[in-house]
């Protein structure tokens, strides 16, 4: 029911926006995304989406694109990804230019903890993920590997917990997503993986994404 109506309220937007997008300095399809990710992109959890501000512009742009080619979304247990990649498949290459360019505007601040988990246990776990995410937490474009500090912590348990049922970075094509499953043979339970969210969501808040 919630989904039909959220569903409903999008298509609804999308003819609107069809409409008005002439005399509007924002990208058309912002409005549909800020019904699902909150306003400024601050994340919304009763829906499932991610803070989206603060993203790094090359993590939208390949997770957007993973949706896109069907790596995200498409498993049969990943629900919130499946009502992702329907928003995705909409989006032209340079819909999603314009919008990347305007979510990097947006506020960026600090999330609340809701997930409660022992952050000591959890930094030391989070040794094993320092190489990739960065020693804070800040992401490594190199590598591929977003930014965790400032992420909505119920949105990184969510993840880890598809990682490691094999819902996200299964696809033989999702060479990125699979190196994370990967990683999960260091998070073997639900308690570890508590910690290590729990200690993530005590770093600091990086900058305005680049
Ligand atoms: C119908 C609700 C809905 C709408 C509309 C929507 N999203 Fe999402 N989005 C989600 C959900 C739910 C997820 C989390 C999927 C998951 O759990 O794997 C998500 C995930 C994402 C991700 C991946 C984030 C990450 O950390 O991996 C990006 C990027 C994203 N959305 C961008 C957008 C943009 C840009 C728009 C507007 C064009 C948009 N979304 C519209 C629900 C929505
Ligand atoms: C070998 C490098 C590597 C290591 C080590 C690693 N990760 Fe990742 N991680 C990645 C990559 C690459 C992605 C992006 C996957 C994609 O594009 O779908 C990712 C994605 C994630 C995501 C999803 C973020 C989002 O916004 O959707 C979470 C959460 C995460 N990693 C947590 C961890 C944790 C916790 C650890 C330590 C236990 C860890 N990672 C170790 C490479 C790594």
């Amino acid at each position: 029911m919630k989904i039909l109506l959220l569903k409903g309220l999008v298509y609804w937007l999308l003819t609107f926006l069809s409409l008005h997008a002439m005399s509007d300095p924002r990208p058309a399809k912002l409005a549909i995304c800020v019904t699902c990710h909150g306003v400024d992109g601050r994340g919304n959890e009763v829906i499932g989406a991610p803070k989206i501000a603060g993203m790094e512009t090359w993590y939208i742009r390949d997770q957007l694109q993973g949706f896109q080619k069907d790596y995200r979304g498409t498993h049969a247990s990943d629900e919130n990804g499946r009502e992702m990649k329907a928003m995705a498949d909409y989006l032209s290459h340079n819909e999603i230019d314009a919008l990347v360019q305007w979510i990097i505007q947006w506020p960026v601040d600090a999330t609340p903890a809701t997930i409660s988990g022992d952050a000591t246990k959890g930094g030391k776990l989070y040794a094993h993920c320092a190489t990739c995410h960065g020693d804070q937490g800040q992401g490594n474009a190199t590598l591929r590997s977003p930014a965790l500090a400032g992420q909505n912590d119920w949105y990184l348990l969510s993840q880890l917990r598809n990682f490691s049922s094999g819902a996200r970075g299964s696809h033989p094509d999702d060479g990125y997503g699979q190196q994370m499953k990967l990683m999960m043979n260091s998070l073997p339970d639900d308690a570890s993986m508590r910690d290590v969210v729990r200690y993530i969501q005590s770093l600091p808040v990086p900058g305005n994404a680049k």
